[in-house]
């Protein structure tokens, strides 16, 4: 049925709106704004066809909005900063999951009337269920990874990639026979095939991939949802799937770049033996340390001094007291900037995110590409929580699971402090050489507390 012209009219607003969200969603300082149009816009878009619209089951449909957004609102105010990549996880495979079964209802649909003559519409819907499942059953997976409910490490077994390979070529053959002779059978058993792509595709994916894996779904969920879209006739939906989908494909394939790996690499370097191992083994090699009165005076009477976040920030959410200490310093006469390493944290911004909210200023955070040859004329380099994102093993070792990911040249400075709580490894699993340099002194502690008594040495110098 061809919506009235009010309808059209709502949803191209809606489309712009969602146009402008991803454009606010794009920078720190508009990213609020962007998410509350894009929201607005998202919750018009679902109210519209109660208004032109026969809707049959209406108080189910209304308890059902009630108990998704209940769950929602909950979920989102219960989550850590830190928690962010499951959490968007689980939204977007619930997604693909619901596009799935709207599929398999309009196949329903479809073959209850007379046979549509539009084969293309078959096309869609037969991709709509079998991506929406792969979404899925793989952003579950991803979920499970992230939150600690199963191993994080690649769980590969004999003959999966035979597995694989026969569940894709199931999956190709019944698309072709919900196009050429449409089922609703054929479509229950394609949605099954899909879940379990969408499960080995992401079982082999080690942990510190998975967030790449998830905005790789997060772009099939997109896609899934644009192809709904034309199966419904629903304008909106369509416009709106191809945003995500565009997104998602460039969001992935800028952490992969980031990373100095190809997504084919992250998704089946595992099969080969090469991908990510996730958490390594602590190393008991000697290392020099010292306590923060100590650490104080480097900092206190440096000149330039370069502060490194990483992840370890985030967990101690010791960005307000890092802010303290810098200004501290600033005060002092120090040239202080912060080094932003593009897939520093574990989710893309998360820097930058962090930092805006404990008010640095934007012109004090440098890419990496800005500041990479500053190191050279460093004092001292600050690392807080940070590992991978200055491992020279990116550089000199072939075969480590970061080698050919860019990273910060902390390694180049005169003096290196790393802000850890152990000798454990970050998120890759391998041991760091930096830490081992006689230029390097590590505080240990938890980065809230270590700060804290750092700002309060560098305030008595
Ligand atoms: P990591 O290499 O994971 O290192 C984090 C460090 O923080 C660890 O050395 C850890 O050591 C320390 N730490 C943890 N909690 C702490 C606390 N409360 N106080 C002080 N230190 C603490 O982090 P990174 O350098 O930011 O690198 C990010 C990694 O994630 C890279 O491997 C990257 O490829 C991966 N990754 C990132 C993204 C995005 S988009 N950001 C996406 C996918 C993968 P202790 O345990 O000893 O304290």
């Amino acid at each position: 049925m061809i919506a009235p012209t009010w309808v059209q009219l709502v949803y191209l607003a809606c489309a712009v709106c969602f146009i402008l969200a991803l454009k606010g969603l794009s920078g720190p300082k508009t990213a609020r704004a962007g998410n509350l149009i894009g929201a607005a816009a998202a919750v018009v878009a679902v109210s519209i066809p109660f208004f032109y619209l026969e809707l049959d089951h209406v108080v189910l449909i209304l308890v059902a909005i009630a108990i998704g957004t209940a769950i929602g609102v909950f979920g989102a105010q219960q989550v850590q900063m830190t928690q962010m990549p499951q959490m968007v996880a689980l939204f977007n495979g619930v997604g693909g999951g619901a596009a799935a079964l709207v599929a398999l209802l309009e196949l329903d649909e479809i073959l209850g009337h007379s046979r549509d003559e539009n084969w293309f519409i078959y096309v869609a819907t037969a991709f709509t269920i079998v991506v929406g499942a792969i979404s899925f059953a793989g952003s579950v997976v991803t979920f499970a990874k992230l939150q600690e409910l199963m191993t994080s490490r690649p769980v590969v077994f004999a003959g999966l990639p035979l597995v694989f390979g026969a569940a894709l070529v199931g999956a190709v053959v019944l698309s072709v026979l919900t196009v050429t002779s449409p089922a609703l059978w054929i479509g229950i058993v394609l949605g099954l095939l899909g879940l379990a792509i969408g499960l080995l595709l992401v079982l082999p994916v080690g942990g510190a991939d998975v967030p790449i894996v998830i905005s790789l779904l997060n772009a099939f969920t997109g896609l899934t949802v644009a192809a709904g879209g034309y199966v419904l006739g629903n304008v909106v939906l369509l416009v709106a799937g191809t945003l995500v989908g565009a997104a998602g494909t460039f969001l992935t394939m800028l952490m992969a770049n980031a990373m100095g790996r190809s997504v084919a690499n992250i998704l089946f370097g595992a099969l080969k033996g090469g991908s990510t191992l996730g958490a390594g083994e602590a190393s008991d090699r000697p290392v020099k340390s010292a306590g923060p009165s100590d650490i104080a005076i480097l900092l206190g009477y440096a000149d330039r001094v370069i502060v490194v976040p990483g992840y370890g920030l985030a967990v101690a959410q010791a960005q307000h007291t890092l802010r303290e200490l810098v200004e501290v310093m600033m005060e002092r006469g120090t040239r202080v900037d912060y080094a932003i390493h593009p897939v520093a944290g574990r989710m893309p911004g998360h820097m930058n995110v962090l930092l805006a909210e404990a008010q640095v200023p934007y012109e004090q955070l440098l890419e990496m590409d800005e500041i990479n040859g500053e190191f050279k004329h460093t004092d001292v380099v600050l690392v807080v929580g940070a590992n991978d994102v200055v491992n020279p093993a990116a550089k000199t070792t072939p075969g480590a699971p970061i080698y050919g990911m860019p990273i910060l040249n902390a390694d180049e400075a005169k003096q290196v402090v790393f802000m850890k709580r152990s000798m454990r490894p970050g998120f890759a699993g391998i041991e760091n050489e930096l830490l081992f340099e006689p230029t390097t002194t590590l505080l240990f502690g938890d980065a809230k507390e270590s700060l804290g008594k750092l700002l309060n040495a560098v305030k008595s110098l």
